[in-house]
């Protein structure tokens, strides 16, 4: 078999990949000095579009429309910007072993690929059902959403099923989001999921209640505390029903389960230091092993501002850490250093007419201010977590531009409180007057 050898390597072609490639053609890369190796067959592309704008009924996102670097302002790198950088994108093309002491990556096929210095950007994958054994859980028209192709297997069902029943397993950010598309796409949702309410790893109950009551205003059917056991498949092999551990059926067409993501961190296990999950780092995003970086999911790095190490599962940290590995890779060439990383964790979502973000830790006391009613014709709330005194995460639901700058200031800068129902009473003025 052909063997190939680079000076970089980019292992995996998502956001942070997209990005680092960004940066490189910044900061200066020779012609055949730098291959992205992804399983998938398109170029870098903004995943988070998946679960929005590619699902909608009419004038769904496509690509070549939401290829990197779009997501944050940034130029549009389409296929040829690789080709006319001298950037080889190797596509199509599932890494399955990793030999990092003799610097070496064999394919599926059996291509193997030398480098001299390896950027491991693999992401996450998604945790199947059928992992735990769920009964029936591997009947058609059971989706799950990570890549491009998830996600035209799943436009294909919806045409095919057209105004049918979908359930929505699991209430985290993929529950969240696809519940909201499945209903655009007019189908009869359910959503069920075990905790007592949605997105438990980040919303208070209060900030629960009001996307919950949202939901509910647009004929969602949410069942809580529950989970699937099993599933029903007619003589097509396809999903008919759902049933749950607490006794109850649900029709369904389609399901679509987001029951949270794994990093893909296997084909190094044993080559590399690890830790919470990930791939451990510096604050350059150097692994244990020299010339060898991880950034995006796949990371543990030391998050400065909370003096901890963390993985943050988010496309802002994708985008910044791959940029900061490469500025890292780059300016060791000429003997220099970067800053360390020091990152503000900011997570967003948005469905229906809905848009939040959110900056900071959800650590501490916290407090709700605004209009969280769910029937309000413009609702804009939010909430501060508290710790030690100091104000060190912030939520905002329909805020402005600068509103968000603000909460970002807030979260990032911890100013002092004394008086939380204080701090209740001046909500989102608190935040702007930092
Ligand atoms: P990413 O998953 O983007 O890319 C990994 C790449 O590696 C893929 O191309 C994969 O095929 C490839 N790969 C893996 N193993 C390989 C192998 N062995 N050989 C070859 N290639 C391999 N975040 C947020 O902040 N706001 C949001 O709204 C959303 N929305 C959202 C929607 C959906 C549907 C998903 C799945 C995720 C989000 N996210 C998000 C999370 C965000 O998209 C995620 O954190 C980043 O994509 C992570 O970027 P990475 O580059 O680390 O992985
Ligand atoms: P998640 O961790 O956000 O949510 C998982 C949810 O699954 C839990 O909250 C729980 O409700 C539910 N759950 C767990 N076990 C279950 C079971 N047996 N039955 C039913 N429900 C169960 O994960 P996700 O929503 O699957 O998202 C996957 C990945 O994609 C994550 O990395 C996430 O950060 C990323 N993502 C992010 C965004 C965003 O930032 N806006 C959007 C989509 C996806």
């Amino acid at each position: 078999m052909a063997e190939k050898s680079f000076k970089f390597v980019i292992l995996g072609g998502g956001v942070a990949a997209g990005y680092a490639a960004r940066e490189f053609g910044k900061q200066g890369v020779q012609p055949g000095e730098l291959a992205i190796i992804s399983k998938e067959a398109v170029a870098p592309y903004e995943r988070p579009a998946l679960s929005k704008g590619y699902l909608f009924p009419e004038g769904a996102a496509r690509l070549p429309g939401f290829h990197v670097c779009v997501g944050s302002g940034g130029e549009r790198l389409l296929p040829e910007w690789y080709k006319e950088k001298g950037i080889e994108l190797i596509l199509s093309t599932e890494i399955v072993k990793a030999d990092l002491p003799a610097k070496t990556l064999v394919s599926a096929a059996g291509e193997i690929f030398k480098y001299q210095t390896l950027i491991i950007a693999t992401g996450s994958t998604v945790i199947r059902l059928t992992d735990f054994g769920v009964q029936g859980a591997d009947a058609k028209n059971i989706f799950y959403l990570r890549e491009i192709d998830d996600a035209d297997k799943l436009v294909e069902a919806i045409k095919a099923k057209k105004n049918g029943k979908a359930v929505i397993v699991g209430g985290g950010y993929i529950g969240l989001e696809l519940g909201a598309a499945m209903k655009i796409n007019n189908f009869d949702v359910s959503m069920v999921y075990p905790e007592p309410w949605c997105m438990p790893r980040l919303f208070t109950s209060s900030i629960a209640a009001f996307y919950e009551g949202y939901y509910a205003n647009k004929g969602i059917k949410i069942i809580k505390g529950t989970v699937a056991v099993g599933f029903t498949s007619d003589s097509n092999g396809e999903v008919k029903e759902v049933k749950l551990k607490d006794g109850r059926v649900l029709e369904a067409d389609i399901v679509v389960v987001g029951v949270g993501g794994r990093p893909l961190s296997t084909l190094f296990k044993g080559q590399v230091e690890e830790e919470k999950g990930g791939i451990k780092t510096d604050a350059f995003f150097k692994t244990s092993v020299p010339n060898v970086y991880a950034v995006g999911d796949v990371a543990t790095f030391p998050l400065k501002l909370y003096n901890e190490l963390r993985r943050v599962e988010h496309v802002d940290h994708a985008r910044k850490s791959a940029e900061q590995a490469v500025k890292a890779i780059k300016a060791s060439e000429e003997g220099k250093s970067v800053d360390e990383y020091d990152y503000l964790p900011y997570f967003y979502s948005r469905s229906f007419d809905l848009a939040w973000q959110f900056y900071g830790d959800n650590v501490g006391d916290t407090v709700l201010f605004g209009d969280n009613n769910p029937q309000s014709p413009k609702p804009k709330f939010g909430s501060y977590w508290i710790k030690d005194g100091k104000v060190v995460g912030a939520f905002l639901e329909g805020g402005t531009a600068e509103e968000n700058q603000a909460i970002a200031k807030v979260a990032k800068l911890q100013p002092s409180v004394e008086n939380l129902d204080a701090l209740t009473n001046e909500g989102l003025s608190f935040a702007c007057k930092i």
